[in-house]
C-alpha cells in the first residue's frame, strides 16, 4: 500500500470520510492524491470548476436502450467509450451504471436503468463496468438498493420482504459485483424503515459480508443523515461535503460511539481506492468521431422494431412526410444528473435520410407539434400527408425540451400515454394516410392504445443519444436490419402494471407485488400485454431447431440449439433461455430468464447457440432456510425469441441428495 492509515491524523481520517466538495475526495493536506467523481451512465457529465459549466462529452444512448441490444460486448464498448471521455477530462470514477429494477414504468429514471429483469440487467451492467474499469477509470454500481421510483425518493421507505429483496432487487447487483466495481453507491431511500446510508443489514450484512464486496461504499449525494451511524453501517464516503459531518464524527469518536478501528477500516477502503485511481491504464482508445460512431452503432443495435404491417419498413416510395417534436430534436436522455452535453455536430433526420436515399422526396411541413400542449398548426402536415407514400412521426417523452420534461430524475410520470397533442397528431394523420410510421423516443414503456392499431409501423428508438438520427435513418431505410428487443414489458395500460398509479403514502412504498414485477407479474396474472419482454421484429426471420441439453452435474447443464435465418436478409437474432420450476412448495414465477445470446446469421445460414445453467438458474431464495435452495423435481427449459414466443422446449429433472431436501 502506497498510502497508509498510520500516516494520517485523526482529523485527517475523519475529514476523509466526507467529500472535499461536490465532486472530489479530501487529500489529507496534500498527503493523498485527489480523486474526482463524476456522472453519468450515458456519458461523462463533468462539472468544470473553473468555468462553472458542464464539460462536453459523447452522449451515448441511455442504459435503457443499451439494454435492448442484449449484447454484453456492446455494453463493454459503451463503458470504454465513456471512459475515454473520463480519461480526456480527468474524471477518476464514473458514477454509473444504475441497475435498479424497473418496478413501475412510471419511474422517472427508468431511462437510466436496464430492465425489469435482474439477470439481463446484471450481465449488461457487469460488462459495462468491465469496459469502464479496463481503462483505469472506476465505476459506481448504483443505487443500492430499492430505489425504484423518483416520487419522494429521499424519504419514503421501501417496504420489501426478504425473499423479494434477494430474488428481484439484489441479483443485478450481485452479478455486476463480479466485475469488482471500485465503488457502490447507496440509495437515498429508507429500506424497511432505516435509511439506506445507515442500514447495516443492507450495507454490511448483505453487501459486504454476504456479497463479499470490498470496495468503497459511497452515499448518493445528500443521502447521509447522520455520519457516525453511516460509518457504523460501513459506509465509507459521504458525498458531497457537508459542513457538520466532521463535528458529528469527532464527537462520535470522543463519546466512544465510533472506535478508531471502525474509522480506520473505512479510511483504508478510501486509501485503496486512491491506489486504484493511481494507475497507468488511462489511455484514450477512440477519437471523438469514433466515439460518435460507437454511439450510432449502439443506438442502432438497441432500437426495437415493434410493428411492421404490410412491410411498410424499410421505407419505400417517392414522397415521405416527416413530422413530430423529435424530428428536429435529438433526445440525448432524460432530465437530471445523467444528462450529457455533447458538442458533436448532430445531424438532422432529413440530412441523415437524404444522405442514404436521395430518390425519396423528404417533406417537412412547418408548425410541428410542440411537446406540451402549445397551440400549433397541423393543417400543412395534413395537406402534405394526404398524397404522400408514407408519413413518419417522430414522437416521444422529452427529457429536456424546455417545459416538456416528462422523464427525468426527481419526478415520475403520472401517465404512460404520450402527450395529448402528439396522440392527436397521430390520429389526425392516420385519418388521411394509412401508411404512418411512429418513431418513438422514450426511456420506458408507453401506452400506445389510442393509436397503435391505426399505424403500420413503430420503431422504438429509446433515448438514443447523439447518434439518434443516423441510427434511425439506417433502420428506416434498411441500411441496417433492426435487431433490438425490449428489456421491459410494454403493458396495455397503467392499470395493468404491478403498482398501477400507487406511489406510496409518503411514509412507506409497499412492495406488495413481491417478486412479481415485469413479465413475472403479467404472466402470473394472465394479463395481455402490448409488447412482451424480449420482443422485437427484424427485416430477417429466424427458425429454431434441435435443442440439446447436456448434463454436467445435478445442477450444471449446457443447453444448445440451432437458429436458421430463413429470409433473404442478413440479420442478428437475440434468443432467450427461461427456466420454469414445474412444481414447487413456494410460489414461483411462471418462468425466469436465465440465459441470452445474440448472434449474426447471414441469409439462409444457420448457427448453433449454447448457454449454460447452474445452481442459481433453478434455485429460489428460501426464507425458511435463509439461503438459496433447489427443490428436487422437474424443470422446463424454454428457448424463446421473446418471453411469449417460445420456440423450443425441453425438461430436466433434478435429484439432489435427500439430505438437502425438505419434501414430504
Ligand atoms: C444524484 C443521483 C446519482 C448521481 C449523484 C451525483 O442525486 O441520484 O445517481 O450520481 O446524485 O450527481
Amino acid at each position: 500500500m502506497k498510502y497508509r492509515v498510520e500516516n494520517l491524523s485523526l482529523e485527517e481520517k475523519l475529514k476523509l470520510l466526507t467529500g472535499k466538495n461536490t465532486w472530489m475526495l479530501e487529500t489529507a493536506n496534500g498527503k493523498l492524491p485527489s480523486v474526482f467523481l463524476s456522472d453519468g451512465p450515458h456519458g461523462l457529465r463533468m462539472y468544470d470548476m473553473e468555468t462553472n459549466s458542464t464539460k462536453k462529452a459523447t452522449a451515448m444512448p441511455t442504459l435503457s436502450l443499451l439494454a435492448c441490444t442484449w449484447d454484453t460486448k456492446l455494453a463493454y464498448l459503451d463503458g470504454q467509450v465513456i471512459a475515454d471521455d473520463c480519461v480526456e477530462h480527468g474524471a477518476d470514477v464514473l458514477l454509473a451504471p444504475g441497475v435498479n429494477m424497473k418496478r413501475t414504468p412510471l419511474c422517472g429514471r427508468n431511462f437510466e436503468y436496464f430492465s425489469e429483469d435482474p439477470y439481463l440487467a446484471g450481465y449488461m451492467a457487469k460488462s459495462y463496468i468491465e469496459g469502464v474499469q479496463e481503462k483505469g477509470i472506476g465505476a459506481s454500481l448504483k443505487h443500492f438498493c430499492l430505489n425504484n421510483r423518483e416520487y419522494d425518493r429521499f424519504y419514503q421507505s421501501s417496504e420489501v420482504d426478504e425473499r423479494t429483496i434477494r430474488e428481484i432487487y439484489c441479483p443485478a447487483f450481485e452479478i455486476a459485483l463480479e466485475a469488482n466495481p471500485w465503488t457502490v453507491m447507496c440509495a437515498y431511500n429508507p429500506i424497511n424503515g432505516i435509511w439506506a446510508s445507515e442500514n447495516k443489514k443492507i450495507l454490511k450484512n448483505l453487501l459486504r459480508d454476504e456479497f463479499n464486496y470490498d470496495g468503497v461504499i459511497v452515499s448518493d449525494w445528500g443521502a447521509v443523515h447522520q455520519s457516525a451511524r453511516a460509518v457504523k453501517a460501513s459506509l465509507d464516503l459521504e458525498m458531497p461535503y457537508r459542513k457538520d459531518a466532521y463535528e458529528e464524527l469527532r464527537k462520535a469518536y470522543e463519546s466512544g460511539f465510533l472506535t478508531m478501528e471502525e474509522i480506520d477500516e473505512r479510511v483504508k477502503k478510501l486509501l485503496s481506492l486512491m491506489e486504484k485511481v493511481n494507475n497507468d491504464k488511462k489511455t484514450i482508445t477512440y477519437t471523438k468521431k469514433e466515439r460518435h460512431e460507437k454511439a450510432v452503432l449502439i443506438a442502432k443495435e438497441g432500437m426495437v422494431l415493434l410493428k411492421n404491417e404490410d412491410g411498410i419498413l424499410p421505407l419505400k416510395g417517392r414522397k415521405v412526410v416527416l413530422q413530430g417534436p423529435f424530428r428536429d430534436y435529438v433526445s440525448l436522455g432524460g432530465f437530471g444528473s445523467s444528462y450529457v452535453e455533447t458538442d458533436f455536430p448532430l445531424k438532422k433526420i432529413t440530412e441523415a435520410l437524404a444522405e442514404r436515399n436521395s430518390e425519396i422526396q423528404w417533406i417537412q411541413p412547418e408548425g410541428f407539434v410542440a411537446p406540451q400542449g402549445d397551440t400549433y398548426s397541423i393543417q400543412k402536415t395534413l395537406m402534405d400527408s394526404y398524397n404522400a407514400d408514407a408519413v413518419v412521426l417522430f414522437m416521444g417523452n422529452s427529457g429536456r425540451i424546455d417545459g416538456g420534461r416528462i422523464e427525468g430524475e426527481g419526478f415520475d410520470r403520472t401517465s404512460l400515454r404520450l402527450p395529448e397533442n402528439q396522440e392527436k397528431l397521430i390520429l389526425s394523420v392516420t385519418k388521411i394516410n394509412p401508411n404512418v410510421i411512429v418513431v418513438l423516443e422514450a426511456g420506458s414503456a408507453v401506452d400506445m392504445s389510442p393509436w397503435i392499431d391505426k399505424v403500420k409501423g413503430v420503431l422504438y428508438a429509446g433515448m438514443p443519444g447523439e447518434g439518434a438520427q443516423e441510427a434511425i435513418a439506417d433502420l428506416l431505410l434498411g441500411k441496417s436490419c433492426p435487431c433490438g428487443k425490449l428489456a421491459e414489458t410494454f403493458p396495455m395500460c397503467l392499470d395493468d402494471t404491478p403498482t398501477g398509479s400507487y406511489s406510496g403514502d409518503g411514509f412507506v412504498d409497499n412492495y406488495a407485488e413481491g417478486i412479481f414485477i415485469g413479465y413475472r407479474w403479467y404472466e402470473k396474472n394472465n394479463k395481455r400485454v402490448l409488447y412482451p419482454f424480449g420482443y422485437g421484429l427484424s427485416y430477417a426471420s429466424f427458425v429454431y431447431s434441435d435443442i440439446k441439453i447436456e448434463k454436467k452435474s445435478e445442477v450444471d447443464y449446457n443447453v444448445s440449439f440451432t437458429i436458421t435465418n430463413n429470409s433473404q436478409v442478413d440479420g442478428k437474432e437475440i434468443s432467450q433461455l427461461y427456466v420454469r420450476d414445474v412444481f414447487s412448495r413456494v410460489i414461483r414465477p411462471n418462468k425466469e430468464l436465465k440465459g441470452f445470446n445474440k448472434v449474426f446469421i447471414k441469409a439462409g445460414e444457420s448457427k448453433r447457440v449454447s448457454m449454460v445453467l447452474n445452481y442459481r438458474s433453478f434455485a429460489f431464495y428460501s426464507t425458511a432456510l435463509e439461503k438459496w435452495h433447489i427443490e428436487n423435481g422437474d424443470f422446463e427449459i424454454l428457448i424463446g425469441s421473446s418471453s411469449q414466443d417460445i420456440r423450443l422446449k425441453d425438461k430436466i429433472s433434478i435429484q439432489l441428495p435427500e439430505s438437502e431436501q425438505y419434501t414430504m
